[in-house]
């Protein structure tokens, strides 16, 4: 197998593509996508301050090597959720850590959820949830803290690093059940909403650069560019369905290449044509009346009723 470029020895084939190349070229070939995803659903520019959500995973350490790589502002945000007693969090943090050491000027934060806010996810589930999966809880407490952070820093948006597998697996539940507001709300990127006034509510815009890059991508370019990162996924996301979409879309996938890839892209065609589009009731949006964040509910966001039913046992 040879590079279609010039000839060396491949490193990846993509068959969706078509395209072989040699390490330099696939090197080469990451930030280029990256960059016309970026161009092409307009979510930043080189004038922007980006805050990146990384997780020590392969798909956000990549994408904050690549948006440093292309010259972006691109700031790191990492959010210490307490997972398996705090171990499985603290050896992602190590990868961060050691990401931005070995870059000069690489700068991130940590936001620790038990230090700054009382309660690890895991002990938040166990009085909420009842011992069942946090997984939607955490994706709950990440959102509001990135959007904390986005909006308090001043950063233009946040970046994260959903790949087209991520987004072809959420696709998939979404259609099995026509969730049509889930649907309307899935994008490559989600405008900010009211941040030039404090009444108004508040909405960091959300960005997913990474978005038509298929896993073994995002993972091959983390390998070959030297990036450590950390091989285990969290411990609760084992058996998720999500992972069981996933499988079943790589199935479709190594039937016929390109079905994953044109399966996201003709649902952002049609969307682009104004099927799904959002319903009126869910655009109205009130400010929480603890954090100011945007929320549906008319007193406060999910957010915060978590942390009052917490303090009231
Ligand atoms: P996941 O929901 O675990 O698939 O992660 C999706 C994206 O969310 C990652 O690519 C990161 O950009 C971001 N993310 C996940 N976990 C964290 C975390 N603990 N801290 C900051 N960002 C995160
Ligand atoms: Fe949040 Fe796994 S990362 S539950
Ligand atoms: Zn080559
Ligand atoms: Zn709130």
């Amino acid at each position: 197998m040879k590079c279609r470029k010039c000839g060396a020895v491949a490193v990846i084939k993509m068959q969706q593509h078509k395209l072989a190349l040699c390490e330099e070229h696939f090197l080469e070939w990451i930030p280029e996508q990256t960059e016309r995803a970026i161009e092409k659903y307009k979510m930043f520019g080189p004038e922007d301050r980006i805050l990146v959500a990384v997780s020590g995973g392969k798909d956000s350490l990549s994408l904050w090597d690549v948006l440093l790589r292309l010259g972006y502002q691109a700031e790191g945000l990492y959010i210490h959720l307490g997972i398996n007693g705090g171990g499985y969090s603290d050896s992602s943090l190590g990868y961060v850590e050691r990401f931005t050491a070995a870059r000069e000027g690489a700068k991130f934060q940590v936001v620790d959820l038990k230090a700054d806010y009382g309660q690890s996810v895991p002990e938040l589930a166990r009085v909420k949830h009842r011992g069942r999966k946090p997984c939607a809880l955490c994706g709950l407490v990440k959102r509001h803290i990135m959007n904390r952070v986005a909006y308090e820093g001043g950063y233009h948006a946040i970046a994260t690093g959903h790949n087209l597998d991520d987004e072809a697996a959420v696709l998939m539940q979404n259609t099995l059940r026509w969730q049509a507001g889930y649907l309307a709300r899935q994008a490559p990127v989600l405008p900010s909403v009211g941040r030039r006034s404090p009444t108004e509510p508040r909405l960091a815009r959300k960005a997913k650069p990474f978005v038509r890059l298929y896993e073994r991508e995002t993972a091959a370019y983390a390998i070959v560019r030297g990036i450590e990162y950390i091989y285990d996924e969290c411990p609760y996301a084992v058996g998720s369905t999500t992972n069981f979409y996933k499988e079943l879309l790589n199935q479709l996938e190594s039937h016929s290449p390109g079905a994953k890839l044109s399966f996201y892209l003709s649902f952002l065609q049609a969307k682009g044509k104004g099927l799904f589009s959002e319903p009126a009731e869910i655009l109205k949006l009130n400010d929480c009346q603890r954090c100011g964040q945007p929320t549906t509910a008319p007193g406060l966001c999910a957010f915060c009723r978590l942390w009052q039913r917490m303090d009231s046992g």
